[in-house]
């Protein structure tokens, strides 16, 4: 059953989530703003001596926010970190309580084939496993990726009944976890933060809307993982203006992952194994390599409905679709 329901599952703390985080811009600060959230979270405890140490008495406050759900929405464009962040997080976070912990990774781009239940029955399992290890005393993570797929609004026309199925599980599954005394904790990501159901968004903690890197955080970027090659600031600087908001490719700037995972191996390749690379290299292909574009809710919905078919099935109906568009076919199978 695990093996089926997990794409993965990983014990923490864990060395390379702690290297990753050190690699991630800006991870402190999605660190900062979301740890207090997990602590009241989960150790409602600590409230309650809060509130009594400094009011005598525990105040009707600390009822509402026993209220919350350990559930946490990341939203935002393709490659702007959210899965990352989200391992990141529960293994930073695991390390600071001094606590073991375990991820279950949900994913829900590559399961499913539209049988009857299979959908309710997948979440079902995924949470009595998060269950099942919370249970045991250690912190356990659940990161249901890319939740487009699951937990869009049930009140739409043409929703699969297999969808609305598996909606109306998560939000009954949702409700249960809070009975587990603050040591289980969700992770919700998804391209669209609007096409999310409003009864799981309205049971979220927090809600953090992850945006495509600014021109510093480009910077920053580059210097961390040019280092060594030599290059000056100022070359840094213009190679972050290119590729950042309003640079060379309008308004669109690149996602975190179009630097790392486009821009820089494409550079490489082209000078590897002869040449070095130089300045004037990364700038010629920071110019020819286009950022990522836009995620809009048609395309979501597009991922949505080849969600249940298989894979051929997939790129066929999306060739079919909009035979120009690239963007489907990476959505799906990115
Ligand atoms: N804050 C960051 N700093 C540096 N690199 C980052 C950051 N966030 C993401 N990346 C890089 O971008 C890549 C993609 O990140 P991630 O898979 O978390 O994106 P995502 O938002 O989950 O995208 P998708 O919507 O496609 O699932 C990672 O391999 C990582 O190296
Ligand atoms: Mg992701």
């Amino acid at each position: 059953m695990i093996d089926e329901t997990f794409e993965q599952i990983q014990d923490l703390p864990c060395n390379r989530l702690d290297s990753l985080a050190k690699s991630l811009v800006g991870f402190q600060t999605h660190y900062e703003r979301i740890y207090k959230y997990l602590l009241l979270t989960l150790s409602p405890d600590d409230l309650r001596r809060w509130s009594r140490k400094h009011y005598g008495k525990v105040l009707p406050i600390c009822g509402l926010i026993a209220q919350k759900y350990p559930l946490f929405i990341f939203s935002g464009d393709v490659g702007t970190g959210k899965t990352v962040t989200a391992q990141c997080l529960a293994d930073q976070l695991t390390r600071n309580l001094k606590k073991e912990g375990f991820l279950l990774q949900l994913s829900t781009r590559v399961r499913g084939s539209g049988l009857h239940g299979q959908m309710s029955q997948l979440i079902q399992n995924a949470f009595q496993e998060l269950m099942k290890q919370a249970g045991k005393k250690r912190l356990a993570f659940l990161l249901i990726d890319e939740a487009d797929a699951i937990a869009s609004l049930r009140s739409t026309e043409q929703m699969h009944q297999e969808e609305k199925a598996a909606v109306n599980t998560l939000i009954q599954k949702l409700d249960e976890v809070r009975q587990s005394d603050g040591r289980a904790i969700i992770f919700l990501c998804t391209n669209r933060a609007k096409v999310i159901d409003q009864a799981i968004y309205r049971r979220s903690a927090l809600h953090v809307v992850f945006e495509r890197p600014s021109q510093e955080e480009c910077f920053e970027l580059l210097t961390r993982d040019l280092e060594g090659t030599g290059l000056s600031a100022g070359e840094l600087l213009e190679l972050a203006s290119l590729i950042s908001a309003n640079g060379h490719h309008g308004k669109l700037g690149y996602t975190f992952s179009d630097i790392r995972l486009r821009l820089l191996p494409e550079a490489l390749v082209s000078v590897f194994p002869y040449e070095p690379l130089t300045f004037d290299v990364l700038r010629q292909t920071a110019m020819s390599t286009k950022p990522s574009p836009e995620i809009r809710s048609w395309q979501v919905l597009i991922t949505k409905r080849l969600f249940w078919r298989n894979w051929n099935e997939k790129l066929n109906l999306v060739d079919t679709l909009v035979p120009e568009s690239k963007i489907k076919i990476n959505l799906v199978s990115e």
